[in-house]
């Protein structure tokens, strides 16, 4: 039994889009993402993923799903399995739990942790206007008010306990959890960054996870980091990305560099469209959200071994996910400088001069290879190809590697048959599991409510919603969602952790099929409205159909006392919604 917490947390920490695009390359399409379906043959792509709503949708074959339920069909996995899949590749092991009772996130743990993250980002925007030396530094650093706007760059002053006056409670354990405060020996608690410039880092939707803050002076470090968090993890978070969204679609390019201050810096010379990865080696997770807002990656380092190293750990995980129309470049600045420094001396046209020229992974990985072996032997060559082998293949685009294969078979002195035999190619993944068509039903009230609480689970806490009486597949399905929603005091977050909670469960198909009708929802309406309209009438139709069924039985054989008084009841609520509407 995997414990229901992990599901949540491993949900939490994939993005579906990434998920299916492993399998199905994506195209952005509006707010979706859209392929042809891999569950059923088509020329038109009518198979949606929802970054929002975290969920696959065909509108060809009704094929829905979160991302572990893509991960079990494509794959014809069962749900464990599916699982161990999925969370090997975000880095996790999965746990095993004794009994089926499960644990959960408490409620509202993750809303804490963001709102305390979003008081601490204000505080300290409003003390870098009050800081002079701050603002003397960011000034000496080139950076105009604007562009420290622009990036909700702040200052966390001096004491122990600044955090004091801009939260509600100090003490609150969501300080500690998101990293703001450190609880040291005996509970004392104090502030993590003091005296820093402050750089909020955001995520993809704009919310602040965490902050990298610099010392002014000299100190160590020079940069201190937010701790990973349930909200914030290095390897999955690029600095800056949120606010170079527009720019890297404008210019079809994305520039990884290393550091905040690069980013920054760069922006505030007009190359808007560069981001950073925060003090870590570049993960696979950062190479598919790159390569799923552009074509071309161009990574940016020092030009000395260490830039080299991260350069190649970069080239390592970007191996598998360039396609034949994508491009991974590889620029190295001179000793000595960063991008930072490079372009405030020599100005935006002298940086985007050394982009053009940067080095393409292909030439970037072979030149590396050759230089760590002697190329004039054949002992050398030998070690060459046996270090390259385990490389090309990771390569899925077709033709790159194809002729990665031929360059490499004439850098060894190899004819390409004699490659191929050396390291037979592997082949692709193909799908399994075809879905069947599920039609469309026309929505009833009990439905429409579903479609609303699925869309906004949230809302099921908002409402004394408890149904009686049988009812529809519909209606029971309905009444457990609501269940759920009271035992679990308060309301599941989000539309796949109700999902996967009723996975396996006879609630399953109609969820998903219901949730997959909500894809193409926006926002541009009173959820809570509607949801309190649709209840409202389907509790008028319940007190109407107990109504009658009360009267029928007074005409035949009469009602007991309490029946009496309950028809009396009834019939008293109704009038006055009916007055009401
Ligand atoms: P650098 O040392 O290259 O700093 O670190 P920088 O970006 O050029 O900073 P400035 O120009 O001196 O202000 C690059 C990145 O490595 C991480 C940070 O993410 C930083 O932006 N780093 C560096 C740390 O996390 N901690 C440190 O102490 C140093
Ligand atoms: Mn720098």
């Amino acid at each position: 039994m995997i414990p229901q917490s992990f599901i949540q947390d491993l949900l939490n920490r994939l993005d579906i889009v990434d998920v299916v695009d492993r399998y199905v390359p994506l195209k952005k399409a509006g707010a979706n993402y859209l392929a042809c379906c891999p569950f059923h043959g088509e020329k038109t792509p009518s198979f949606s993923v929802s970054p929002a709503k975290q969920f696959y949708h065909c509108f060809g074959c009704g094929a829905h799903g979160t991302a572990i339920g893509f991960v079990m069909e494509y794959q014809g996995l069962g749900f464990v399995e599916a699982v161990e899949e999925l969370a090997k590749s975000a880095g996790l092991s999965v746990p095993k739990e004794e009994s089926g009772n499960f644990e959960r996130r408490p409620e509202g743990e993750i809303d804490a942790l963001s709102d305390a993250l979003q008081r601490a980002t204000r505080f300290y925007r409003d003390e870098l206007k009050r800081s002079e030396t701050a603002i003397a530094y960011l000034k000496k650093r080139g950076l105009s008010g604007e562009i420290a706007a622009r990036f909700g760059i702040g200052y966390a002053p001096g004491g122990w306990q600044g955090l004091a006056g801009a939260v509600p409670d100090y003490q609150a354990k969501s300080l500690v959890q998101a990293g703001l405060v450190i609880e040291g020996e005996g509970g004392k608690r104090y502030d993590r960054f003091r005296d820093r410039v402050m750089f909020p880092i955001l995520n993809q939707k704009g919310a602040v996870i965490g902050f990298g803050g610099r010392v002014m002076g000299v100190g160590e470090p020079k940069y201190l980091n937010s701790p990973e968090t349930p909200l914030f993890e290095k390897g999955r978070e690029l600095y800056g990305l949120f606010q170079a969204r527009q720019a890297i679609r404008a210019a079809g390019k994305v520039i990884v560099v290393e550091g905040y201050m690069d980013v920054v810096a760069l922006a505030q010379h007009g190359v808007e469209y560069a981001v950073a990865t925060l003090g870590t080696a570049t993960t696979s997770v950062h190479v598919q959200k790159l390569l799923r807002q552009t074509d071309n990656v161009v990574f940016c380092f020092d030009g000395d071994a260490a830039g080299r190293k991260a350069a190649w750990r970069a080239l390592e995980n970007s191996l598998a996910l360039v396609g034949d129309e994508k491009s991974v470049k590889f620029l190295f600045l001179p000793q000595g400088e960063d991008p930072d420094s490079y372009v405030r001396q020599q100005g935006k046209a002298a940086f985007e001069a050394l982009l053009d020229g940067a080095m393409p992974l292909s030439e970037f990985m072979l030149r590396e290879l050759a230089a760590g072996v002697d190329m004039q032997t054949m002992e050398g060559r030998a070690h060459f190809l046996k270090l390259a082998q385990p490389l090309v293949q990771q390569v899925a685009a077709p033709a790159l590697g194809l002729m990665l294969r031929q360059r490499l078979a004439e850098l060894a002195g190899v004819s390409r048959n004699e490659l191929a035999q050396l390291a037979p190619v592997k082949p692709a993944v193909t799908p399994v599991a075809q879905r069947n068509k599920s039609s469309r039903k026309p929505p009833s009230l009990t439905r429409k409510l579903l479609q609303l609480l699925l869309y906004q689970p949230g809302l099921a806490a908002e409402f004394d919603a408890s149904l009686s009486g049988e009812g529809s597949e519909e209606l029971k399905t309905l009444r457990a969602l609501l269940d759920f929603a009271a035992i679990t005091s308060g309301s599941p977050r989000t539309t796949v952790a109700v999902l996967e909670y009723f996975r396996g469960t006879h609630h399953e198909a109609l969820l998903s099929e219901v949730s997959g009708e909500t894809l193409l929802w926006d926002d541009g309406f009173e959820v809570a409205a509607e949801f309190a309209g649709a209840l409202e009438q389907l509790h008028k139709h319940e007190r109407q159909r107990r109504v009658e069924s009360l009267l029928a039985r007074s005409r035949t054989q009469g009602l007991s006392a309490e029946e009496k008084q309950e028809l009396q009841r009834l019939l008293q609520g109704g009038s006055v919604s009916n007055r009401c509407a």
